[in-house]
């Protein structure tokens, strides 16, 4: 069957991660800089985006080739119109054992205090909450819009009372900008909500073209996870599944679980199950991949009359056979690639394409 398919490294599609917007509120430096995305950059227009009826089919193809987990993404995906509409569209899809899929959001949690009953109402199961220091000063200066901490906490608050729990918190850590910020975000946490909500700490990544990356500013894992060891004591747990981004552990008092996101030195691509597309109907094999694959010329193609080409079973094809073709392990690799052979000019923003 369809759903089995595997790519020439033997892994299993998995994951959808679906960009609704190139745009964001935020200007977090790592993702978007000030200087790169300001009044000049031309976002997408509205009539370049999938509609909520185009990404609903495509995502039921999906289902169909085996995905089991949905997430929305962005750009901040609160940010788009109506976004509760797409999650009960897609809240309706199961799999084919009549399952519910695991459906869920990243979000900057900037617009999550008013906007998290309804989405809970509309058949969303969980959130991710980004999250980079609990000082206000310093969480000002991370989204660089001076943007108060306070409302995102409010955010995740009402996450929590909206029942989008167990709710995760994801920290980009950079070197020198949040590091202070480890054990603050740690001791908020774990005393407001104990197991309710999993703190994961990133490490900052060479994404895209624009953020001016450097391994200086990268702070290993290993290294976050002695300072948070020294002062609540940690033992690692087994993945819950395969392709997981996170190693997880749990404080030794029971106080709950925390995730390192190692991506730069422990690349996690040997069973990255994970696709994605992109706001205007790219197909990316990989979050570092130089280009995509057009599916939304397919979508519309099929609405042509009397078009049979591109029906559901021939873009459902189309997929599969992208799939079966997918090597890409950037991670794996990127330590041993020159930077002057580095695809860095070509690769993907993240805010394109959804972390
Ligand atoms: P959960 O099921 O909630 O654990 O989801 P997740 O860990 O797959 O998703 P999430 O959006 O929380 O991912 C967290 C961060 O991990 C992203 O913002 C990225 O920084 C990073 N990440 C996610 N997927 C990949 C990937 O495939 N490759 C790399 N290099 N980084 C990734
Ligand atoms: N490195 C690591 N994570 C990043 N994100 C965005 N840019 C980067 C980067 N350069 C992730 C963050 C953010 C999410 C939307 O994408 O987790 O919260
Ligand atoms: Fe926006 Fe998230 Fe990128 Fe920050 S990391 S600019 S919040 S999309
Ligand atoms: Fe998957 Fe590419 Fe990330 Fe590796 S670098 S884990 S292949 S998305």
């Amino acid at each position: 069957a369809a759903s089995t398919a595997l790519d020439r490294r033997g892994r299993q599609l998995h994951d959808l991660r679906i960009s609704v917007t190139d745009r964001c509120n935020f200007r977090c430096s790592y993702c978007m800089p000030k200087e790169v995305f300001d009044k000049n950059h031309r976002f997408l227009p509205h009539n370049q985006l999938l509609s909520f009826e185009e990404i609903t089919r495509i995502a039921r193809i999906f289902v169909g080739l085996g995905v089991r987990k949905i997430r929305l993404t962005g750009g901040e995906p609160l940010l788009r119109k109506h976004i509760e509409a797409l999650v009960e569209m897609l809240s309706g899809l199961h799999t084919p054992d009549g399952e519910a899929l695991d459906l869920t959001l990243t979000t900057n949690g900037s617009l999550l205090a008013r906007k998290a009953a309804a989405l809970r109402a509309a058949g969303l199961r969980r959130v991710t909450v980004s999250l980079d220091a609990m000082d206000d000063a310093i969480f000002r200066r991370m989204n660089d819009v001076d943007f108060p901490v306070a409302d995102v906490l409010a955010g995740i608050d009402a996450a929590c009372a909206a029942g989008l729990g167990p709710i995760k918190v994801n920290m980009v850590v950079k070197r020198g900008s949040n590091d202070h910020e480890i054990l603050p975000m740690v001791r908020h946490f774990r005393a407001r909500y104990g197991s309710a909500v999993v703190l994961r700490f990133i490490e900052y990544m060479d994404v895209g073209a624009t953020n001016g990356w450097r391994m200086d500013e990268v702070l290993p894992s290993d290294q976050v996870r002695q300072c948070i060891d020294s002062e609540f004591p940690l033992v690692a747990l087994d993945a819950a599944q395969p392709g997981e981004t996170a190693q997880r552990w749990a404080y030794r008092d029971g106080g709950g679980e925390i995730g390192f996101i190692s991506s730069v030195t422990q690349a996690f691509c040997g069973d990255c199950n994970r696709i994605r597309l992109s706001t205007e109907g790219q197909l990316y094999l990989c979050l570092f991949a130089g280009q995509g694959h057009d599916l939304r010329s397919l979508l519309r193609d099929s609405e042509g009359a009397g078009s049979a080409r591109h029906d559901d079973a021939a873009i459902s094809a189309a997929i599969a056979a992208l799939w079966a073709g997918r090597s890409d392990r950037y991670s794996e690799l990127r330590a041993s690639l020159a930077p002057s052979v580095g695809p860095a000019q070509r690769r993907v923003e993240m805010s394109y394409i959804g972390g």
